[in-house]
């Protein structure tokens, strides 16, 4: 449906900066909502650069409802993909007030605008973590939902997925789609835009690059007690790129006039890897070494995760197509390029 306007929630951040370069290069419109609270501009001009096309943004906290307003007013949107949200699992614990007001409030904001100017179609960031400790895996979309949420971050995930789900259930004609994303890491080929994370990274991959970087001494592993293959934790890492690529999938789906209603779905590989593993790799795609020292289990945190991914498959006709080694290499690529991420010191 390329030529459809989507206003991207989000988008100067790292999975929205990645899907706007494809969202650009499939020939859509995008309109760029952000309030830079955890971006760069320069992250923005970074996409004009590889796409060659200009990029709409405009700076709005979604929690300001005449800002939203104005957006909706000025830009005639066909479908929302909404991004914006604060991440980090340990601050959201700290400041849960932060986290809800912005994560549901914000998301609450951008509904009611939406439904005041009668858009309502919008693909919605999720993660694994509302799965919260697997009873099985994989993990497929219908394993239960919230119970294992262990702090504010996940919960408000959890919490806009069920107010989503309300609302295609009190008004039939919205149409959400919401992504489960698994482990994103990686950048985009250029190494002009990557994962640039404020101070300390809570992500491994970053941490990794920002170790090989010489930004940081050394990797911490939380834990090598967990029941995996060696001990460290397991996780489905998805290249960004590939994820950029599933956001495509879903929004094609959503401008289909014949789809409406929820849908669910797991963007991952299907495979997990350890801690130990993505070092490996990372060193092996790098040349560099990253030393490591073994320290106690972050609590929350759990042995493994990896997705079904057979649902996407077989309705986004999506799947991950990049390796482990691609993930590496690209992380490497944008950290080596830009060894302070796009410029501003910690
Ligand atoms: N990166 C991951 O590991 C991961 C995993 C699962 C889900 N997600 C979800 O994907 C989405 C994007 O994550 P990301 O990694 O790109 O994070 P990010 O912090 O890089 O991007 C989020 C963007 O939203 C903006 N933002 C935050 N609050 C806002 C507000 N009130 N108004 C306007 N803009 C606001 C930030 O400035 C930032 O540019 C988030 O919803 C996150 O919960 C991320």
């Amino acid at each position: 449906m390329s030529g459809a306007t989507v206003l991207v929630t989000g988008g100067a951040g790292y999975v929205g900066s990645h899907s706007v370069v494809q969202l650009l290069n499939q020939g859509f419109k995008v309109v760029v909502v952000d309030n830079l609270v955890n971006a760069s501009p320069e992250c923005l001009k970074r996409v004009e650069e590889i796409t060659g096309k200009k990029v709409i943004s405009v700076l709005v906290d979604l929690c300001n409802k005449d800002e939203v307003d104005k957006v909706f007013s000025k830009y005639k949107i066909d479908c929302v993909i909404h991004f914006a949200a604060l991440k980090a699992v340990g601050e959201s614990v700290s400041m849960p007030l932060t986290y809800y007001r912005n994560n549901v409030g914000g998301s609450v904001t951008l509904l009611e605008v939406m439904k005041a100017h009668n858009v309502k179609k919008i693909v919605y960031s999720s993660s694994a973590t509302v799965y919260g400790t697997p009873q099985e895996l994989p993990l497929t979309e219908d394993h239960p939902t919230g119970l294992g949420c262990t702090n504010p971050y996940g919960k408000s995930k959890y919490f806009v997925e069920e107010m989503l789900k309300d609302l295609v259930k009190s008004d039939e004609t919205w149409s959400v789609i919401s992504l489960r994303y698994f482990n994103p890491v990686g950048a985009h080929e250029s190494g002009k835009i990557g994962e640039d994370p404020k101070g300390v990274p809570n992500n491994i991959m970053p941490y990794i690059a920002q170790v090989a970087v010489g930004r940081r001494k050394d990797l911490r592993v939380f834990g090598n007690d967990y029941n995996t293959l060696d001990g460290t934790g397991v996780r489905d890492y998805v290249h960004i790129q590939d994820l950029a690529v599933g956001h495509i999938a879903a929004t094609n789906k959503i401008l289909n006039p014949n789809f409406c209603g929820w849908k669910v779905y797991n963007l991952g590989t299907g495979s997990g890897l350890s801690v130990l593993q993505l070092v490996k790799a990372f060193e092996e795609a790098s040349g560099q070494k990253i030393p490591c020292e073994v320290v106690g289990r972050r609590a929350g945190d759990i042995d493994a995760s990896y997705a079904d991914v057979s649902l996407a498959k077989k309705e986004l006709h999506w799947e991950a197509t990049r390796g482990v080694l691609d993930m590496c290499r690209d992380t490497w690529r944008w950290q080596s390029l830009n060894p302070n991420g796009y410029g501003e010191s910690e």
